[in-house]
């Protein structure tokens, strides 16, 4: 059919607005799902948090931050993957949609709570991954944890995967700086950069270790 001359634009026609909506209808629902387990994981260790305050009388948790993948890096990790955009691939392949980030106090913090979130009967180990304990090539450090946990809807109850990511201050320091400076585009640093990045790392880390050791010592002697 031919366009008359002033007729507005239509960006889609109507049929095709429909199989739009009705393919985009599923992939909110889904991420609607993922912000919901998100929540659960954020409350958990908020509640874990004011636990270890009335314990301890400090807290062990500095921020949580949650993160929802964004659609086009669910479109890039899945093309990288050579995957089709498609609900239950996405469910059934990336485990990294819904992300929690938790900067603690000290590193014996980061154990303790991930110890404490993974003994909860409702979460399920799903990956663990010891940066601290074996940190990466270029020096970092955080633990990783991929957990499923379920979620409650008016009709029925729904397990969903959620990433954890446990470091400490200078451990979140040193990979905010770095991500900045560079990940994914993996392996593009000079090597002395890549060096004088390694040797930050392992500056946070003789932080970290020196803190924690006055960490033990002071709650010692309280
Ligand atoms: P992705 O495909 O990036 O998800 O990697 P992966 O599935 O092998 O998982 P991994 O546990 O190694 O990393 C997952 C997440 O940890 C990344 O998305 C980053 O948020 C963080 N991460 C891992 N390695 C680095 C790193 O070298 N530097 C920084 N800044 N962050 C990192
Ligand atoms: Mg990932």
């Amino acid at each position: 059919m031919e366009r008359q001359k002033n007729e507005p634009l239509s960006i889609f026609e109507t049929d095709t607005l429909d199989a739009v909506l009705q393919k985009s209808r599923g992939f909110i629902k889904l991420m609607t799902y993922y912000r919901c387990a998100m929540m659960e994981i954020e409350t958990k260790f908020k509640v874990l948090n004011e636990h270890y305050s009335l314990e301890h009388d400090r807290n062990p948790i500095q921020t949580v931050k949650t993160r929802l993948k964004s659609p086009i890096s669910i479109r890039e990790k899945l093309q990288r993957l050579g995957l089709d955009m498609q609900v239950s691939v996405i469910e059934e392949n990336l485990h990294d949609v819904a992300g929690v980030r938790v900067i603690c106090s000290f590193v014996e913090d980061v154990y303790a709570l991930a110890d404490a979130l993974l003994a909860q009967d409702d979460i399920t180990l799903i990956e663990k991954k010891d940066y601290i304990r074996s940190p990466k090539k270029n020096g970092y450090r955080s633990l990783h944890l991929i957990v499923s946990i379920p979620i409650f809807l008016a009709n029925e109850k729904k397990e969903m995967q959620v990433e954890i990511q446990l470091r400490t201050i200078a451990m979140d320091t040193w990979a905010s700086l770095e991500h900045q400076m560079n990940y994914k585009k993996e392996n593009v640093f000079p090597e002395h950069l890549a060096d004088e990045l390694f040797a930050c790392a392992e500056l946070a880390h003789a932080l970290d270790e020196r803190m924690n050791a006055l960490h033990k010592e002071t709650s010692k002697t309280k």
